[in-house]
């Protein structure tokens, strides 16, 4: 079977809100997953495979900033390049809409994400200190595009 990448639909909120709440302590709610779908500065990505969902990103794009909002990949599909798949699939929206940079912040906690954006040449610019509801910090990071 073939990953293949492609916008989100009203459809596909059920199942990235579960992903959501697997993979997050404060995860977006439906609401939120829906707002993506209504403002035109967001751009999603879902990767499915035989029709289920392995994981799903967000980005937004104003002007030369690009902002990757959301990434993540079903428990059972991680470690397998789905991560990636989306990175580069973000990389290329980004930069066709004439984007120059991404900006993101992650929790400092986050190694297995801290290493997907390194790979993709994010460095950390920043900390924001207790930024999460819970307390815990963010890195800031860039790539120029
Ligand atoms: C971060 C996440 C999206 C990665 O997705 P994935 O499909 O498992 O990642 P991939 O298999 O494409 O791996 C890509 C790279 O990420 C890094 N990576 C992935 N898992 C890792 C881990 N457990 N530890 C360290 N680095 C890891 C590696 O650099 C890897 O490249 P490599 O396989 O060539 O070494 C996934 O772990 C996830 O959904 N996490 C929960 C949600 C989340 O934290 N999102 C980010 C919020 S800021």
């Amino acid at each position: 079977m073939t990953m293949t990448v492609r916008a989100w639909t009203k459809e596909d909120v059920a199942a990235i809100a579960e992903i959501e709440r697997q993979s997050f302590s404060d995860p977006w709610t439906e609401d939120m997953l829906k707002d993506a779908l209504r403002f035109p500065v967001y751009h999603t990505f879902l990767a499915e495979e035989g029709g289920q969902v392995c994981g799903y990103s967000c980005l937004i794009v104003l002007f030369e900033d690009a902002e990757l909002a959301n990434i993540a990949v079903a428990p059972t599909c991680r470690g397998k390049g789905v991560g990636k798949l989306l990175m580069e699939k973000m990389h290329e929206k980004a930069k066709a809409l004439g984007a120059e940079r991404v900006l993101l912040e992650v929790r400092v906690s986050n190694e297995s994400a801290i290493g997907l954006y390194e790979k993709y040449g994010y460095s950390r610019y920043g900390k924001r200190e207790k930024y999460y509801a819970d307390g815990e910090d963010a890195y800031l990071m860039a790539k120029t595009l």
